[in-house]
């Protein structure tokens, strides 16, 4: 049995596919290399989530770009702490520049919103936000702080692993998206 078996045993259900994941993307890459023709984007990846769909996206995305990475820090478990952090600043500087920030997931949007808070003040040339997954909120109570123009799937509102989103840093190997048993929790 391999880890990636131990890992799936963890699983109560599989959301998107290895399959399906990649069906999505070279949609998605058809519509962000249509988008960004021309336009020699920075591509930002939020680490860690967005690691493993940044890797994939870029290869989706026919156009001359380039890549940086920045970590903020706003989890703990399951729940967010509600404070946000930058933990790995840019190496490069964004003013003027097409900006693609790629996320694993937007949830509440609070990391993002406060991310293009600080970028904004950079004055790059325009802030696009690309997320792999975008939860699902039916109360109304709960609006999002961002508006994300590219979205990978809505899922629902539950906590999801594989694909580089982790609970307790496990699971981001897993290549596909799904839902933990509740023992696992315990
Ligand atoms: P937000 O600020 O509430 O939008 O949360 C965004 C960040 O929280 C994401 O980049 C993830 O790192 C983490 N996150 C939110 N929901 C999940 C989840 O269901 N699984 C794993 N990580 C999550």
């Amino acid at each position: 049995m391999t880890i990636i078996d131990e890992m799936k045993d963890d699983i109560k259900k599989v959301l998107y596919s290895q399959q399906q994941i990649s069906e999505r993307l070279e949609q998605l890459g058809e519509k962000l290399t249509a988008d960004y023709a021309g336009k020699n984007p920075l591509v930002l990846c939020v680490l860690k989530g967005g690691s493993v769909f940044m890797a994939d996206i870029v290869r989706s995305m026919k156009v001359q770009l380039q890549m940086d990475f920045m970590a903020v820090s706003s989890y703990s478990g399951t729940a967010t702490t509600g404070e946000v952090r930058v933990v790995k600043d840019l190496e490069s500087s964004i003013e003027g520049r097409e900006i693609l920030i790629v996320e694993d997931i937007v949830d509440t949007g609070l990391t993002l919103s406060y991310l293009i808070q600080q970028l904004s003040s950079r004055k790059p040339a325009s802030i696009n936000i690309c997320a792999l997954l975008l939860k699902k909120k039916t109360d109304p109570s709960e609006q999002r702080h961002v508006d994300v123009k590219y979205v990978g799937f809505e899922c629902p509102d539950e906590f999801v692993v594989g694909y580089g989103l982790d609970y307790n840093e496990k699971y981001r190997n897993l290549p596909y998206i799904g839902v933990l048993k509740e023992e696992v929790y315990a």
